[in-house]
């Protein structure tokens, strides 16, 4: 006759067995879900566009913000987490990439969004280059899965020429 102890033992690793098939089937299938994020962000205006008086150029902007993420919820979707990020090239740099504003969504029901938006970190660039300077908009995204790998991409959204002078 098994000890009560043995049985719990031989329970246990069934179930964590059982756990680990689960947990690869969850991230496998994630796989073959490949999410169609529809995305559009433009910029509607300029809000301040200065020169620093450490000699950087200083950018607020407002946005028109819609995004559908609904595709990137699945079963093993904890959150995903997006960014509009600016990239353009001066002649220090050949590409600049800036985070100008950041999301997190938890919940499906959460995952499509229309909004206008004031840029949560300002566009600095290294230097004075900014006048006249046409800018990419680009968002990228994280999927966090409950379990598995996860799964980061992202997509160009429109271009956007800065004025000339500084307002
Ligand atoms: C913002 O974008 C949406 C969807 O593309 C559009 O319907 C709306 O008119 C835009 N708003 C402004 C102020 O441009």
């Amino acid at each position: 006759m098994h000890s009560f102890g043995y049985r719990l033992n031989t329970i246990l690793t069934a179930a964590s067995f059982i756990l680990a098939i689960l947990c690869s089937l969850a991230s496998f299938s994630d796989y073959f879900n490949v999410p169609t994020i529809n995305a559009h962000i433009e910029v509607l205006k300029v809000n301040r566009f200065r020169k620093q008086l450490t000699g950087n150029d200083e950018v607020s902007l407002t946005f028109n913000i819609s995004m559908d993420l609904q595709s990137a919820f699945t079963w093993n979707t904890k959150q995903v987490f997006v960014f509009v990020a600016t990239e353009y090239d001066t002649d220090k740099n050949s590409l600049n990439q800036i985070s100008l504003w950041d999301h997190i969504i938890q919940e499906k029901k959460h995952s499509k969004l229309q909004t206008r938006v004031t840029t949560k970190y300002p566009l600095i660039d290294q230097g004075s280059n900014l006048r006249g300077k046409q800018i990419q908009l680009v968002l990228h995204w994280y999927i966090m899965p409950k379990v598995g790998r996860m799964i980061e991409d992202k997509k160009v959204m429109s271009k956007f020429s800065l004025p000339e002078s500084y307002t």
